[in-house]
């Protein structure tokens, strides 16, 4: 590609019933979980924004109206905080703010997996490149991934997805790629297959939560040809544009967290947790002394 492609929209599915974190997700969005004391799509914003990203569409259902509320202003709580002086937490609420016209939602009517909740905002999205970002997959790096992603994405064009080796008997939970050319962290994709069983799956490269789509995949999306799990899925459309506007794997550099999972969650709060100045020392200590911590009823 000669020329440089903006990639100004990102799609921020929302929508799933957040199923392994009941009873929390009964009432609130797995998507406001905190990690530490962010949201999981406070990280995936500021990811989609350091990347150029502008335009914001949140795929959302029913349940879900405290992210509609958390992406609001909030004027009180503003006035309040710069009141009382606290300089520092209202910079953390000024960072939140998303500026008016740049989110926009759809709503997905049943959770009838990514490929469709991605198909629903397909009026907002247009005939342009966009990115897909699934905040329950956190990913921490010096330079963020969907920037990284961006920056390839200029010398491949037509699909991209970021992907990571996983050990062998996880393949079953994710899209899987089989590839080509290897080229740097780039190689060409081949074939894709969702939720492979271990026994047959090409290879142990995982698609994880970040994508970089043509608009065509939309058009497969609209045939809401049902694949594994009885769900839409997306890695089936993408693989739908192999030989066409092609597809490419993208070897990030960074550490991806599963806050899907609750071990994934866990294993994220401590890492960030550790990675902030000011939790770091007592949050160590509190580490080394939690061998010998019991809960009270045990
Ligand atoms: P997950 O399968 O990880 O999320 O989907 P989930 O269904 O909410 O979680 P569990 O398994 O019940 O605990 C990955 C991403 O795709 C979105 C989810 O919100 C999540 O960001 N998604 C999934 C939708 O928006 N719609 C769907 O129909 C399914």
């Amino acid at each position: 590609m000669s020329r440089q492609t903006r990639i100004k929209k990102a799609v921020f599915p929302v929508a799933g019933m957040g199923t392994r974190f009941l009873p929390a997700t009964k009432s609130i969005p797995k998507e406001l979980l905190p990690l530490v004391d962010r949201p999981l799509i406070q990280y995936a914003i500021d990811e989609a924004r350091a990347a150029g990203i502008d335009e914001f569409i949140f795929v959302t259902a029913r349940g879900k109206t405290a992210l509609e509320d958390y992406l609001d202003h909030a004027p009180h709580l503003a006035e309040t905080l710069r009141r009382d002086n606290k300089t520092s937490l209202l910079a953390e609420l000024e960072n939140t703010r998303m500026p008016s016209g740049s989110t926009a939602y759809a709503r997905q009517g049943e959770p009838r997996g990514l490929g469709h909740a991605v198909w629903c905002a397909r009026h907002l999205i247009g005939d342009e490149p966009f990115a897909v970002i699934l905040p329950d997959d956190v990913i921490a790096g010096a330079v963020p991934c969907l920037k990284q992603m961006v920056d390839a994405y200029q010398t491949c064009g037509g699909n991209l997805v970021a992907a990571m080796e996983v050990a062998p008997e996880e393949v079953g939970s994710y899209g899987i790629l089989e590839t080509t050319h290897r080229n740097g962290p780039l190689c060409t994709v081949s074939g894709m297959v969702e939720k492979p069983s271990p026994k047959t799956a090409p290879s142990n490269l995982a698609v994880v939560g970040r994508y970089i789509l043509d608009a065509a995949v939309l058009n497969h999306l609209a045939r809401k040809q049902v694949g594994a799990g009885g769900e839409i899925q997306l890695t089936d459309a993408i693989a739908a544009e192999i030989g066409k506007s092609g597809v490419h794997g993208f070897r990030f550099a960074g550490q991806r967290f599963d806050c899907g999972s609750k071990a994934g969650f866990l294993r994220a709060t401590v890492a960030y947790a550790l990675a902030r100045p000011d939790l770091r020392d007592d949050f160590r200590q509190c580490l080394d002394g939690a061998m010998h911590v019991r809960v009270a009823a045990e």
